[in-house]
């Protein structure tokens, strides 16, 4: 049985995996316990684990909040996911992390690929492609996923909750949402099961995973 130590565990993709991947021995930490950004907390999860998998599936990213406080976006997206990502190849453990199809301008109108060159347009697009680089880089065991739209259970205190949860709460004041933006939402569930799948194959590298369909 794999074992995996999971951050962010409490948000979409943390409950979907942590509810769905049945084979696997899961230590999820609170964000209060084990912060991405504090190398000697991850460093002690990991020993204590002795986890073969680490996954991250944390990330600042709410993109307003990203425009305002880049450095924050940065240390989050970037730094602390490069280092996970050392900390996973020292351990010799296969590393997982997310990240987005804000890393692309949108000019495309199809459908972005792995190969197709990124051209983020924001702050919260530039940190998590400067992510995506940085562990490139290490050159370890490691999955860098890019998903999009993602809905689920579970949420998280740091960001604003999810489209579907504010539409269906709706209120007094009307909902101001983009009309002309593409995009193909994901279900977490979904995600998770392909995340699943992912870590027993190779090669490492960059892979896009989001369900089928877009919708504007
Ligand atoms: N949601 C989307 O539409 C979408 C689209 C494309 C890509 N992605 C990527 O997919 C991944 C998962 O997204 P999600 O929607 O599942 O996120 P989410 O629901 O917002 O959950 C984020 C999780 O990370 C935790 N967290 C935040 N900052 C942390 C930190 N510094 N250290 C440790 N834990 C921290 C949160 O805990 P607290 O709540 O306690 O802070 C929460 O458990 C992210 O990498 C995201 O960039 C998401």
């Amino acid at each position: 049985m794999k074992r995996v130590l999971l951050i962010g565990g409490s948000g979409q993709l943390g409950t979907a995996i942590r509810r769905r991947w049945h084979d696997c021995e899961i230590t999820a930490p609170a964000h209060a316990e084990v912060d991405i950004r504090n190398g000697g907390e991850l460093a002690g999860a990991l020993a204590r684990t002795r986890a073969d998998v680490l996954v991250n599936a944390a990330a600042f990213h709410d993109v307003d909040r990203c425009e305002s406080e880049p450095l924050t976006a940065f240390e989050t997206n970037a730094i602390a996911v490069r280092g996970a990502a050392r900390l996973a190849r020292d351990a010799r453990a296969v590393f997982v992390t997310l990240s987005t199809d804000y890393v692309f301008d949108g000019t495309a109108g199809a459908p972005y690929t792995e190969t197709d060159a990124p051209h983020p347009l924001s702050v919260y697009g530039a940190s998590k492609l400067a992510g995506e680089h940085l562990v490139e880089g290490l050159r370890g065991p490691a999955f860098v996923v890019r998903t999009c739209g993602v809905y689920g259970a579970g949420a998280s205190a740091s960001r604003r909750p999810p489209l579907v949860d504010r539409v269906l709460a709706g209120g007094a004041e009307p909902l101001r949402i983009v009309a002309d933006v593409y995009a193909s939402p994901t279900f977490a569930g979904h995600l998770a099961d392909a995340l699943r799948r992912l870590i027993d194959t190779s090669p490492y590298g960059l892979y896009h995973a989001v369900n089928t369909g877009p919708v504007s």
